[in-house]
């Protein structure tokens, strides 16, 4: 099905920026990435335009997702959602780097390849060349009819509607869900529980609803990213759930503010970086309240010992010892809690970029989509 896009869509709609137009605009994009695809009565997903029987989407024994930038990241974090709920080895790469490299394209591998445009070039090579050896590649795509999605054997649009800005935000969040969705199909096939099948997909229909309580937290956001925008650089941590809620919100911060900002694995810090820390470099944590919740606060503590400033983003308040400022998000599912948590951090980089006065919507050096080598 198709969407017509009013021409609305292309005003920044009293907003200063489109930044900021999109940003605001992720419940409603979330919820046409959703609409019709909740299948509550069986605890799944309802996906026609995968192309794919219930034996053929059991036969797969790995799945790998390609894009570029923000759509590399959103999927790794639909790796994670695949791994968590279909319990099928998954990983992302960005395309750019598998289409050099002369690739194994094994037959019982799912390709998903991953873009807003749909005509990034590295993203288009890497499917041509997944198909030229006679591998399956789904597109998870923005816009309709664009080369990605011609060239993919089936797949899922995302209906977000129109992205204007260079840094994707309703784009990211909604290949996010999209991934969700598929995860919980290819569960539900394999061993993915009704109950586990019922809770996801609550957690879904709850999440545009969360993400109006996190942009209602706005100003407390644009005060904290004028506090951090004058560091000359940032660090972003995350442990498994939260580490490419890290590498997202590392890569918002730099694209549209230019402040120098590095993401690691939390578990990594003590393997290198722990030397850069001290009052200079800010860390933004993120941190679910799933299991690894300690593990985190430990984290955060190494941190302050060496007079780290910390903004943690979270689901509740740390102990001001552990960071001095905190964003809280709701709580939804621990599988989907990523995508929440991920919301914040976009209006963090949109307000740093906003105190330095740069060129929001158009940073320098960076294009919209890279259509060429
Ligand atoms: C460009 C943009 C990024 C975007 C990437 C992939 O580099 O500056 O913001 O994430 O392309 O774009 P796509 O349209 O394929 O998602």
């Amino acid at each position: 099905s198709t969407v017509d896009w009013e021409e609305s869509s292309y005003d920044t709609g009293g907003h200063a920026h489109f930044l900021l137009k999109e940003i605001h605009e992720q419940p409603t994009s979330v919820e046409r990435t959703l609409s019709g695809r909740v299948d509550e009565r069986f605890s799944t997903a309802h996906l026609g335009g995968l192309n794919m029987d219930a034996r053929e989407a059991r036969a797969f024994t790995r799945v790998k997702i390609l894009g570029c930038g923000s759509a590399y990241y959103s999927g790794e974090l639909g790796a994670q959602l695949i791994e968590e709920l279909a319990r099928i080895p998954a990983h992302a790469e960005p395309a750019s780097e598998f289409r050099y490299r002369n690739p194994v394209i094994e037959a019982d591998t799912l390709y998903i390849a991953v873009s807003q445009s749909g005509e990034t070039y590295d993203t288009l090579a890497a499917v041509q060349e997944i198909k030229r050896k006679g591998g399956r590649v789904l597109g998870v795509v923005n816009t309709v009819g664009s080369a990605i999605a011609r060239e993919c054997d089936g797949g899922m649009y995302l209906h977000a509607g129109p992205e204007i800005s260079v840094a994707s935000t309703k784009a990211f969040t909604s290949t996010s869900i999209a991934f969700a969705l598929i995860a919980l199909h290819l569960g539900r096939v394999r061993d993915l529980s009704p109950a586990d099948g019922r809770r996801i997909c609550a957690g879904l229909k709850a999440i545009p609803d969360q993400i109006r309580e996190i942009l209602a937290q706005e100003k407390e956001i644009a005060e904290l990213a004028g506090k951090y925008a004058d560091h000359p650089g940032m660090m972003f941590v995350g442990r498994v759930r939260g580490w490419p809620v890290a590498r997202e919100g590392a890569q918002k911060l730099k694209e549209v503010s230019y402040v120098h900002a590095e993401a690691y694995p939390a578990s990594e810090l003590k393997h290198g970086p722990l030397a850069l820390i001290g009052p200079d470099l800010p860390t933004v944590a993120v941190v679910p309240d799933d299991e690894l919740l300690e593990k985190n606060l430990t984290t955060l503590g190494e941190i302050r010992a060496r007079r780290g400033p910390v903004l943690m983003v979270g689901h509740t308040r740390p102990d001001p010892k552990l960071a001095e400022d905190a964003i809280l998000v709701p709580r939804n599912e621990p599988e989907l809690d990523p995508i929440l948590l991920g919301i914040p951090l976009q209006l963090f980089a949109y307000y740093a970029a906003v105190a330095l006065e740069r060129d929001v919507d158009k940073p320098r050096n960076l294009a919209k989509s890279v259509t060429v080598e």
